[in-house]
């Protein structure tokens, strides 16, 4: 769920500050990306040190750096976040928040953040029940805040009552929750092929192609954000899946489409956009082809269409998507694709674009859907293109 998510933590000077550390520990382990914002008061409870050490990130708390005067932008760091969540949040920080007060960094960043804000109070009883600060929270909410009550519990002052910031772990389960009931393709199940396929010829030779497989991986990465269960057949690559992505490896053409098949009854959607082999040797030889003649002739037979089987069988239900990589009469060839495979829509690459096709970071796209509408999108990073692709999805399974 956190994976890759840019993670604000803002601290302001309350004892619950010391949990903090945990917390930055579980957005960490969970693989998100962590920095920390603190107010000066907030230093007393907790280092810089420590929050430095464990994000991997430098501590921001001034406007600029005593030493060298350099201003540490607010607005930058507000933008970077995905979330921003404000643990331990005193009275003195929800009051200043609530009134767009903004006389140190965390509050700065706060007014400049564009991302969900999560605040996890903390603070004596009286306090918290004291009229303004529930006004204060009152106005937080109403301008779309997240506010995560505190716990009934001993207190600082040795009072026992309302106010105890909510445990981290508790505090990771409530964003946890939040980020998943955000998610589009909750319940749905994406199958996603990628990568070449290689046909063996011998023991150690093989027929395969130049597909790194980071277009399909980056596709299974965004159904993963999107909170699909995710099933990758990958052909061979050197690229690592998320762990929560269910992956199946495959070398061959056949053992591709005997996995797809294994797994297409269950899915909702479907996207090959693995570089399948059209043929393969008739007889792979047992034994290393030995070099004893000048000519050498390798009898190919044609691998079967995964993506057209697919097409065959394919229910009402099932959104079914094939990549065409053309050359020539991009948009003719990826339109015939497109009938002939019965697809809902096809995802062209032409090798004429610069900076698209095999082995770039990088992707230039048109989609064509069955109704004939054509897309035509910038050259833009694999993992956007992934973005498009599924915002083209979720708008058909509206
Ligand atoms: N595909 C497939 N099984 C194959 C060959 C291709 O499932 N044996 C799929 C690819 O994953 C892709 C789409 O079909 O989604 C188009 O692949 P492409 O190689 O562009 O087209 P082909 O149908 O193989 O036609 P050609 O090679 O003649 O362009």
């Amino acid at each position: 769920m956190f994976s890759g998510k840019n993670i604000l933590l803002g601290i302001t000077g309350g004892i619950a500050a010391y949990k903090t550390a945990n917390l930055v520990r579980l957005f960490k382990k969970s693989g998100a990306n962590v920095k920390v914002v603190m107010t000066p008061d907030a230093k007393e409870f907790v280092t810089p040190l420590t929050l430095s050490t464990l994000s991997e990130n430098p501590v921001h708390s001034q406007f600029s750096d005593e030493k060298t005067g350099e201003w540490d932008s607010h607005v930058e760091l507000g933008l970077w976040a995905d979330l921003f969540i404000i643990a331990p949040a005193t009275a003195n920080t929800i009051g200043k928040m609530a009134n767009g007060l903004c006389d140190n960094l965390l509050l700065a960043t706060y007014l400049s953040a564009k991302c969900p804000v999560f605040v996890a109070p903390a603070m004596d009883l009286d306090m918290y029940e004291h009229a303004t600060t529930k006004s204060n929270l009152t106005i937080l909410a109403s301008n779309g805040n997240k506010i995560i009550d505190a716990k009934v519990g001993e207190l600082a002052s040795g009072l026992v009552g309302k106010g105890r910031m909510e445990e981290p772990e508790a505090i990771f389960n409530h964003i946890n929750n939040y980020l998943k009931e955000g998610l589009t393709l909750k319940g749905k199940n994406v199958l996603i092929t990628a990568g070449p396929t290689f046909e063996q010829i011998d023991p150690v030779r093989f027929i395969g192609n130049n597909s790194s497989g980071k277009m399909g991986y980056e596709l299974a990465e965004a159904a993963n954000r999107l909170g699909a269960s995710v099933v990758l057949i990958s052909g061979p690559t050197k690229l690592i899946a998320t762990k929560s992505i269910h992956k199946i490896d495959v070398i061959s053409a056949k053992e591709m489409y005997d996995a797809v098949h294994e797994n297409q009854k269950t899915a909702d959607i479907i996207i090959m956009s693995a570089a399948v082999a059209d043929y393969t040797p008739k007889e792979p030889q047992k034994n290393k082809i030995k070099k004893d003649s000048d000519n050498l002739q390798i009898s190919l037979k044609s691998t079967k269409d995964i993506l057209a089987s697919l097409g065959e069988i394919k229910t009402d239900n099932q959104i079914l998507v094939g990549f065409a990589l053309e050359t020539n009469n991009e948009e003719v060839n990826a339109k015939d694709k497109l009938v002939r495979k019965k697809l809902d829509f096809i995802v062209l690459n032409s090798l004429n674009d610069k900076g698209a096709g095999f082995g770039f970071e990088t992707n230039k796209i048109t989609i064509i859907d069955k109704n004939n509408k054509v897309d035509k999108y910038e050259l833009k990073s694999k993992s956007e293109v992934a973005t498009d692709i599924f915002n083209k999805i979720i708008s058909l399974l509206k």
